[in-house]
């Protein structure tokens, strides 16, 4: 929604000398509250202030590379970063591309194999000395758009996939979340499903959008065969193109263009921290 990567500064960017500080940026109240969402990618780190009330932003987004190699250790400095670049002192939500059950990471696909088994929620917690929340980030990612997007007021099964450095997917039925469903891994043709269908597949084998809209094509076909969802909305990367390939896809399903683009993971741990507090106090 709306607003642009006010700060892009990744640690060796600038011409300034080592002891220059990022800036804080101040985070303004609302009425329905204001929470931080920070999204972690295997690319890049991003994070915003988000109206609770409405889903919108407001304040920059920070964004940062991911640091290589993207161990806990190294992401861990990041975060810490990322999150003192506002002035904010509440609870924070955070996303992972990667299993996340109660906080322990159970996959590592786009991130370094170190990450398995670690207690993500303690580890942020601890590099920030307060209470962090890790979700998976297709998870957070749809219920940005359950809450305020394209999933608004839906019932039923609704499928929200991510189509980026992998495939992530996020299931509802009757708007409740079944988390960590890691639909990208689905076995298709003998292969991942998501090394043939991601956005990253397309750029590795340099297809144009229409050259790579069959390999989205079997894979909703397949999703399609397996889950009959009422709706799919369709985020990540892809979804910023959509106009590019998503008239050439006929499946048996109603499918949305995610609303929310860029910012439904960071819009979604913001939200989903909040409710953990909501659900908390008496
Ligand atoms: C990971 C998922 C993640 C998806 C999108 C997959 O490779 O296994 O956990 O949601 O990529 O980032």
């Amino acid at each position: 929604m709306g607003r642009k990567d006010a700060s892009v500064s990744n640690p060796g960017d600038s011409d300034d000398t080592e002891d220059t500080e990022d800036p804080v940026h101040p985070v303004p109240s609302r009425p329905g509250g204001v929470g931080v969402g920070v999204d972690i990618g295997g690319t890049g780190m991003k994070a915003a202030p988000v109206d609770l009330g409405t889903g919108e932003l407001v304040g920059p987004r920070v964004r940062f590379d991911t640091p290589k190699p993207a161990t806990p250790e190294t992401m861990a400095g990041m975060f810490a970063r990322l999150v003192a670049s506002f002035d904010f002192d509440g609870p924070i939500g955070t996303t992972l591309p990667a299993v996340v059950r109660h906080g322990v990471v159970g996959s590592a696909a786009n991130i370094d194999r170190s990450w398995l088994g670690v207690d993500a929620d303690a580890l942020f917690s601890t590099a920030i000395g307060r209470e962090v929340t890790v979700v998976n980030d297709a998870d957070a990612a749809g219920i940005a758009e359950m809450r305020f997007g394209a999933g608004r007021g839906r019932d039923g099964v609704v499928l929200v996939l991510t189509f980026g450095t992998g495939i992530g997917s996020g299931l509802f039925v009757d708007g409740h979340l079944v988390p960590n469903t890691e639909l990208g891994h689905l076995e298709i043709d003998g292969a991942d499903a998501e090394w043939n269908a991601a956005a990253s597949a397309r750029e590795r084998h340099r297809l144009t959008w229409p050259q790579w809209a069959p390999r989205a094509q079997r894979y909703l076909e397949e999703i399609v065969k397996l889950f009959s969802p009422d709706l799919i909305i369709v985020g990540g990367g892809a979804s910023k193109r959509s106009s590019k390939w998503l008239d050439l896809i006929e499946i048996d399903a109603e499918i949305a263009v995610a609303a929310m683009t860029n910012n439904a993971g960071i819009v979604g741990a913001a939200i989903l921290r909040s409710d953990l507090n909501a659900a908390a106090s008496p």
